[in-house]
């Protein structure tokens, strides 16, 4: 067994986490001191969004040097310090590793574009325009195209499947395939224990010269650009060298499209790939249909069916390869609490969607301030909103007659800024966040995490107990039995060698009785309300929660 097998992970989105320095922006030195804070959660991991030097076109994940922290994050010195007194109380670190592109100020492309005879030409990917357009109609997930002239005048075209000023690498070059696991291994050397590899199932395109079949403009077409079978050639090339590296590095992968059957298959624990997979796609949220908005930011909810549907589904492909990412979201969604359209006011609904989520087999993943009951930024205009995706949306939602107050609504339950804004740790002018207006700010709903600390019924106790459960064999190890119940509840077992675990929800305004399927005899290892067990019947309050133990085990939740 590997350390990461019982890996729960905090994200920390770093320039939003803690600013000790009054400029607005979160740094190394910050998270150093919410350490105690951190593992006092009961988490054993954290994963820091990219830290490296970055002209911050995309919040870090353009990067124009791997080998340094971003000055306005830290320093060297700074994570050298982070990764020892993590260590010292048993925290992983893993770091976020954008490796399907670069920014277009990092030095290999710089050279690729002025110097003619650049070696680095190679590194990325060219094409030259057709009758005066760009190679063909593929669209870039930031909107407009995949394609960018290297000059007005020119004919020739650079490739950026995210935005322009992040080319993509041509991951067919193998100096390409070396330089990245150079970086890697340099950062495993460092006493990093991670990575994940962010946006990875990009890294191989299929004929570039190919037209999307599907029409309009730009087109986004995975098809074209995602889970292409060299992708599996490339990955298991860096992990291998990873590994030799560090045999202990954990790897998790970001395939924000991929199902169950692509986790399993770049998960196979025979084959060097990664050790989990996040995926988009286990939520639990189907699209609301009525909506006339339409693609990414289409509005989204909740719906426990297919919850049950789609976690039936990763843990049973899933089972003897590698463990589902438990997640209600992260730094590339709206905070759930916002974006599912749930009756979230009732604190008992949150504490439930925690424990139905977190006690399942699988990793967790915690996005920062979920414990705390943090809610997303609420924007006052539409101007708030400046990236190019936003700006689409709304000149589009305009033409159609939205008035800017729907739309400002919209886009405050479905935009990812929203999810980036400043940890709360006190109720102060800047949530403790920082003595200055933070560099992401506008209204938010109260949130303290100093407040939560000292009261036991908070969602920051929830969390904690729920994790202390969380980290026991039978919730992280065990086997998952999900049982067909009526709409409203969800229970499933969890069972290894002599201990028995089940999680019983009741996902409804109502109160309900549940019959259990046993008669042995269980007690409440964590619930969010009182919980009466009479021989074989629960009762749960409305949107009450329990997970109940054998009588005889030894859990405290
Ligand atoms: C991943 C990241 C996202 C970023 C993109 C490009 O999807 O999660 O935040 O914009 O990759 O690096
Ligand atoms: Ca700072």
């Amino acid at each position: 067994m590997k350390w990461y097998d019982n890996a729960i992970i905090y994200q920390i989105y770093p320039k939003s986490f803690q600013d000790t320095n009054d400029d607005g922006i979160g740094d190394l030195q910050g998270i150093i001191k919410r350490l105690d804070y951190i593992k006092n959660l009961g988490v054993n991991t954290i994963w820091l969004n990219p830290i490296f030097v970055s002209p911050q076109i995309d919040n870090g994940y353009d990067v124009s040097n791997y080998f340094a922290i971003d000055p306005s994050i830290g320093t060297t010195d700074d994570f050298e310090q982070l990764i020892k007194e993590a260590h010292e109380r048993d925290l992983h670190v893993i770091l976020d590793l954008p490796i399907n592109h670069t920014s277009d100020q990092h030095p290999w492309f710089k050279d690729a574009l002025s110097n003619p005879n650049s070696i680095f030409k190679d590194y990325y990917i060219w094409q030259k325009g057709v009758n005066g357009h760009e190679p063909n109609n593929w669209g870039s997930f930031f909107g407009g195209s995949v394609w960018t002239k290297v000059s007005p005048e020119s004919n020739n075209y650079y490739f950026h499947l995210f935005d322009k000023k992040m080319p993509d690498l041509n991951w067919k070059n193998v100096e390409v395939q070396r330089s990245m696991a150079d970086i890697a291994k340099f950062w495993v050397d460092k006493g990093v224990d991670g990575f994940r590899l962010d946006a990875f199932i990009h890294m191989a395109k299929a004929n570039l010269k190919q037209m999307s079949l599907k029409s309009g403009k730009y087109p986004t077409d995975d098809t074209f650009y995602a889970k292409l079978p060299e992708v599996k050639q490339y990955l298991s090339g860096f992990v291998s060298e990873v590994k030799e590296q560090n045999p202990d590095t954990f790897l998790f992968g970001e395939a924000s499209s991929a199902d169950s059957h692509q986790a399993a298959e770049y998960t196979r624990p025979e084959e060097d790939e990664c050790d989990v997979i996040v995926s988009s796609n286990n939520y639990g949220e189907v699209y609301d249909d009525d909506s006339k908005v339409k693609g990414f930011f289409q509005p989204r909810k909740f719906s426990l069916d297919h919850f049950k549907e789609t976690f039936v589904d990763w843990e049973s492909v899933l089972a003897n390869i590698s463990y589902p990412a438990l997640t209600w979201g992260n730094h590339d969604v709206s905070r759930f609490v916002d974006r599912l359209n749930l009756p979230t006011d009732d604190p008992k609904l949150q504490k439930s969607l925690a424990m139905m989520m977190f006690l399942q087999r699988g990793i967790p993943i915690i996005y920062y301030g979920e414990e705390i009951g943090q809610h997303g930024l609420k924007y006052q205009s539409v101007d708030d909103f400046d990236d190019q995706r936003a700006v689409e949306l709304i000149d589009n939602l305009r033409a159609q007659k939205f008035d800017d107050d729907d739309i400002l609504a919209l886009l405050n339950e479905e935009d990812e800024m929203t999810a980036r804004g400043p940890f709360q740790w006190d109720d102060s002018e800047f949530g403790g966040f920082s003595n200055v207006q933070p560099w992401n700010w506008a209204k938010q709903l109260p949130a303290s995490a100093k407040a939560e600390v000292s009261d036991d019924n908070s969602m920051l106790s929830f969390y904690q107990k729920l994790l202390r459960l969380k980290s026991t064999s039978l919730f992280s190890q065990g086997d998952y039995c999900l049982l067909a119940t009526n709409k409203d509840i969800l229970a499933y077992e969890r069972t290894i060698n002599d201990s028995y675990g089940i999680v019983v929800i009741n996902y409804s305004d109502k109160p309900i009785d549940y019959v259990l399927p046993t008669n042995k005899n269980l007690k409440v290892a964590l619930a969010n309300q009182k919980v009466d067990v009479t021989g074989q019947v629960v009762h749960l309050e409305p949107w009450g929660c329990c997970a109940l133990v054998k009588e005889e085990e030894e859990i405290n939740g």
